[in-house]
């Protein structure tokens, strides 16, 4: 059997799931790894059973190793859309982590790139891959909900600024709304049937800081966490409409004066409404009375392990031919449309209609 020869960019936290899921992938080499600390890069390739892969601090030379088929970019945001050019024109299959870049026009070039070099792209929207989520979507997708015509999505951290490269606008684009919002904002608009947006009224707020002055409470930092740069929203909001009259709320944090940290993604139908997370449930009615379901499955919440393994498994099937991805890049460039729109209205103290 021949196997599927993968290069992995960028070695921090993420790559670990990336790293593992390959590790599990039957069908996968594991040959090159690369990020900006060599040893970061070393560590995890011989953690993850590939001491043999051609180590890089540069990826312009990892791209340029004709062995390597396809890379995981698990790079700072800032690097996702040059690199991912680079590795379509060099030829590679690209799986490459959310958000897909930090602006539409940055969008727009990746999907040019990907049309002309024929390679699969897929970003990195695991959630998609959640148990909860593909049970859903059949549900969904037989018209158990009807049609969808809101949906509402927060995830709300108390004290989460992760630090770093995190809360460096340059770097990441911005904060807990390119970080968190891409995840929930996705999930619902990928169970709305993708509706084309209309307009945005959006707001990102940074009233509190990354409160890195409270003590005896931790939270998640990034590997090379730093907290005195913090260019980044802490809160933003937004309501999303879409042509087809369809609306979604949104609100999201990385600090909030909150009591505890929260997640929920709910759907609304006509015949029937859902909730995604904190745990799948599917509200219906039946003989005039209101049912509560709940499917009975191993995971009703989004489980991060599977979800990428999922991810990982259905790149591979994809750089195998066997099938499309699910996570096109044209469903990076909406989102980045919805992201950024909602940073402009935010700016402008104004709705975003796009024509
Ligand atoms: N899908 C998810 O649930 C999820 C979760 C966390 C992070 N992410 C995404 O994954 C990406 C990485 O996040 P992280 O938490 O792993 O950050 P991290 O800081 O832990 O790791 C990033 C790594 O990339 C390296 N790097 C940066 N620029 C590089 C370049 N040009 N060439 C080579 N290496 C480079 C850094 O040295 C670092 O080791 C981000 O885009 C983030 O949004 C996704």
């Amino acid at each position: 059997m021949s196997k599927v020869k993968v290069g992995v960019i960028g070695a921090g936290s993420i790559s670990e799931m990336h790293f593992g899921g390959y590790q599990k992938n039957d069908e996968v080499e594991l040959i090159a790894v690369c990020d900006l600390n060599a040893d970061r890069a070393k560590e995890k390739a011989a953690r993850f059973g590939a001491p043999d892969a051609k180590i890089y601090t540069d990826y312009h030379e990892l791209l340029a190793n004709p062995d390597v088929e396809a890379v995981s970019i698990c790079t700072w945001n800032n690097s996702h859309a040059e690199i991912a050019i680079a590795a379509l024109e060099a030829g590679k299959h690209v799986l490459v982590e959310k958000p897909l870049c930090k602006t539409v026009e940055q969008a727009l070039a990746v999907q040019e790139a990907q049309k002309k070099s024929g390679k699969t792209l897929q970003v990195g929207y695991v959630r998609r891959y959640g148990m909860n989520t593909r049970v859903l979507k059949k549900f969904i997708d037989a018209g158990d909900l009807g049609e969808i015509y809101y949906a509402k999505a927060s995830c709300l951290r108390r004290l989460g600024n992760p630090g770093g490269w995190f809360s460096d606008v340059e770097r990441s684009g911005g904060g807990p709304l390119i970080d968190l919002g891409v995840h929930v904002i996705d999930l619902c608009w990928y169970l709305m049937g993708k509706p084309k947006v209309k307009s945005v009224s959006g707001n990102a707020y940074n009233r509190l800081g990354n409160r890195n002055h409270i003590e005896n409470l931790s939270f998640y930092q990034a590997a090379d966490y730093d907290a005195n740069v913090n260019t980044v929203e802490d809160m933003a909001n937004a309501l999303i409409r879409f042509e087809n009259g369809a609306s979604l709320a949104v609100d999201v944090s990385f600090a909030l004066h909150l009591k505890q940290d929260e997640i929920s993604v709910r759907l609304f139908g006509d015949k029937g409404g859902a909730e995604v997370e904190p745990q799948l449930l599917i509200m219906g009615e039946k003989h005039d009375t209101i049912l509560n379901m709940t499917p009975q499955i191993d995971h009703l919440s989004f489980d991060f392990e599977r979800g990428f393994q999922k991810e990982v498994d259905h790149f591979i099937d994809c750089c195998l031919g066997r099938t499309e991805t699910i996570c096109p890049v044209e469903d990076g460039v909406e989102l980045m449309k919805i992201l950024c729109a909602i940073y402009e209205s935010s700016a402008k103290g104004t709705e975003i209609v796009f024509s």
